[in-house]
C-alpha cells in the first residue's frame, strides 16, 4: 500500500520487461492499481468492479465452425488509433490493465502485419497466478498463441514474437497465401509456422476455420484497422471491446479504428460501460 492507502502495482510492462512480452501499449501513469467502475448497467450499490472477475465471468461460445472473436482497440476521443504511428500514446495503467486480462482470456492472440511492423510485437507474457488458475480450469494453454496476416511476409524475424517465445510453446503463425514471395518465407519458416489460405487473396473465416480445427475457442483481435475491416465484412466480429483515451489527437490522414467496408454499419450493442483514470472502456456485443 502506498501512503494513500492504494494498493501499490507493478506495472505490466514492468513486469513484462523483465519475464516476455512487452505489450503494444505503450507505458504511462501513475504505479497504483487504478480503481474501475461500473457505469452502465447501472451497477446498484456496488460500482467498484474487478476487471478479472467481471471479463472472465462473460460467456463467450464459440459459433459453428469458427471460434468467438473479441476486438480490442483504444481510440482517442476524436477516434484516431495511433499518436506518431503507435498506439501507446493512448494508453495507461487501467488500459494496459484490460488489455492483459482480455489477453488472459484468449487461445489465440491475432494480429496484422501492419500492427506487428509498427509497434514490434513480442510474445504475451504469463498470466498472473488468478487468471493462470482460471486458464487452466478452461484447458486453456499457459499463455495465448500469436498469429499474424500478412500477404507480402515483409516482416522481421528477429523481433520478440518470434526470437524470444518460450521454445515449450509452439511457434507464431502466419497466415499468408501460395502467393508469397520464396525468399521472405524462407526467412519466416524457422521461426513460425507458416499457413497459406489460398493462391493470392484469402477471406478471415478461412483463417478461423483453421484456427477452430486447432482447438480454438477464443479470438482476441488486436487490430489494426485493415484487419478489423476484414473481419467486419465477413461480420466475424463477436464482441468489441473500445477503450476510449481521454486525449484528443487532432491532424488528418489518420487510421479510422476499423477500415470501411462495403455492407457497413454492422449492429452492436452496448453490453457495460467501465471507467477509469478518465478512460471509458465499452464491451460491445454483435446483435
Ligand atoms: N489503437 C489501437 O488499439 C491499435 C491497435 C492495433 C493497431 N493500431 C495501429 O494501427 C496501425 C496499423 O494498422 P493497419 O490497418 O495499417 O494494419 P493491420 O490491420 O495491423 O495489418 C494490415 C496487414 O495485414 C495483412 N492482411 C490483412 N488482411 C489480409 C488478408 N486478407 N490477406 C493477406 N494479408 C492480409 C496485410 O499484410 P502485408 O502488408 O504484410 O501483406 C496488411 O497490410 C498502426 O499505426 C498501429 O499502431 C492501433
Amino acid at each position: 500500500m502506498d501512503r494513500k492507502g492504494h494498493l501499490l502495482w507493478i506495472p505490466p510492462w514492468m513486469t513484462e520487461a523483465f519475464s516476455t512480452g512487452v505489450p503494444v501499449r505503450a507505458p504511462a501513469g501513475p504505479t497504483t492499481l487504478p480503481a474501475v467502475r461500473q457505469v452502465y448497467p447501472p451497477p446498484g450499490d456496488h460500482p467498484d468492479v474487478d476487471l478479472v472477475d467481471c471479463f472472465h465471468a462473460d460467456q463467450r461460445p464459440a459459433p459453428a465452425g469458427r471460434p468467438w472473436v473479441l476486438v480490442n482497440m483504444v481510440n482517442s476521443v476524436d477516434g484516431a488509433v495511433a499518436v506518431d504511428g503507435r498506439a501507446g500514446g493512448l494508453s495507461g495503467p487501467a488500459d494496459m490493465r484490460l488489455y492483459q486480462v482480455l489477453r488472459g482470456l484468449a487461445d489465440v492472440v491475432l494480429v496484422g502485419a501492419g500492427t506487428v511492423r509498427a509497434e514490434g510485437y513480442r510474445t504475451p507474457r504469463t498470466p498472473d497466478g488468478r487468471v493462470a488458475k482460471l486458464r487452466d480450469r478452461r484447458g486453456q494453454a499457459a499463455r495465448p498463441r500469436l498469429a499474424v496476416v500478412s500477404g507480402r511476409l515483409d516482416l522481421d524475424p528477429t523481433i520478440g514474437m518470434f526470437s524470444e517465445h518460450d521454445p515449450s510453446d509452439p511457434r507464431p503463425l502466419i497466415y499468408t497465401t501460395t502467393a508469397a514471395d520464396p525468399g521472405r518465407r524462407a526467412t519466416m519458416e524457422p521461426v513460425a509456422e507458416v499457413v497459406d489460405l489460398g493462391s493470392v487473396e484469402w477471406s478471415p473465416s478461412a483463417m478461423l476455420a483453421d484456427l477452430s480445427a486447432r482447438g480454438t475457442e477464443v479470438v482476441l483481435c488486436e487490430g489494426g484497422p485493415t484487419l478489423n475491416g476484414q473481419l467486419l465484412a465477413e461480420g466475424l466480429i463477436d464482441e468489441y471491446c473500445l477503450a476510449i483515451s481521454p486525449r484528443v489527437v487532432g491532424g488528418s490522414g489518420r487510421a479510422d479504428p476499423v477500415e470501411q467496408v462495403a455492407g457497413a454499419p454492422h449492429e452492436f450493442r452496448l453490453d457495460r460501460v467501465l471507467v477509469a483514470e478518465g478512460f471509458l472502456f465499452c464491451r460491445y456485443l454483435a446483435t
